[in-house]
């Protein structure tokens, strides 16, 4: 089924899921720039994507936003008891996936090195754009925040499946 149901995710939302889960696990190998300054495999071989991933990535969450907007009446139920607290954290990592490429942008522009995503050029290299620098420095802090928020939702997954034992994990799956 490709839309979403009471029971479970439609192939659509699932696929955005795990397709952008996978991509901004990938993206947090930038943190390995860390670690001797980059010279190791993950840090020539993957992170060197990190761009392009990231301005993939702006256009994947909103067209997922969109999806989402489109399936909020037939979404699959949450306990009521916990409903109020699971939005507000689907609805922090939602912000988290919007707010880390748009802050990410910021740094290239507000460094006036421009911005091309798998070699095609959207911002030409320029001057320095203090305001945008300024918003771009949040694009660290922020991928600190995001990094716990998943740590805590993939916690949340397991306890839900090996603990309670419901459908929460499945009905991703
Ligand atoms: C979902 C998307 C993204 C995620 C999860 C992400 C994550 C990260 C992480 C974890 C770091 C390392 C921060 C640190 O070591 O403190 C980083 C740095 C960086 N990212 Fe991203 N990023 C994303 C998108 C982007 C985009 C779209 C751009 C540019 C167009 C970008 C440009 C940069 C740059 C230039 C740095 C190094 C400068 C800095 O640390 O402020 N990122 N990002
Ligand atoms: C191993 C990694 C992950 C697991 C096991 C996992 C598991 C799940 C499960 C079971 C749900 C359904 C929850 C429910 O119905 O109440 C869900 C929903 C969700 N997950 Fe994850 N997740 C993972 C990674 C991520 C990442 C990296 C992000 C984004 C940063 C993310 C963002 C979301 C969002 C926004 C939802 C709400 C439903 C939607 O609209 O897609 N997840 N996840």
């Amino acid at each position: 089924m490709k839309h979403d149901s009471k029971e479970r995710y439609g192939s659509v939302s699932k696929t955005f899921h795990w397709l952008m889960a996978a991509l901004i696990g990938w993206q947090l190998l930038k943190f390995g720039d860390r670690i001797a300054e980059g010279e190791h495999w993950v840090g020539e071989t993957l992170v060197p994507w990190h761009v392009s991933i990231g301005t993939l990535l702006l256009v994947m969450i909103v067209l997922r936003l969109v999806w989402v907007m489109t399936q909020r009446h037939q979404r699959p139920a949450q306990d009521p008891a916990t409903a109020r607290l699971v939005k507000a954290g689907h609805g922090l990592l939602f912000a988290g996936m919007l707010l880390m490429p748009l802050t990410g942008i910021m740094v290239m522009l507000g460094g006036g090195y421009g911005l091309t995503a798998f070699g095609l050029e959207i911002f030409a290299k320029g001057d320095e754009i203090a305001w945008a620098a300024t918003i771009g420095s949040l694009h660290s802090p922020l991928a600190w925040a995001l990094t716990v928020l998943i740590i805590g939702h993939i916690g949340m997954a397991l306890t839900h499946h090996f603990v309670h034992r419901d459908d929460t994990l499945k009905r991703m799956l």
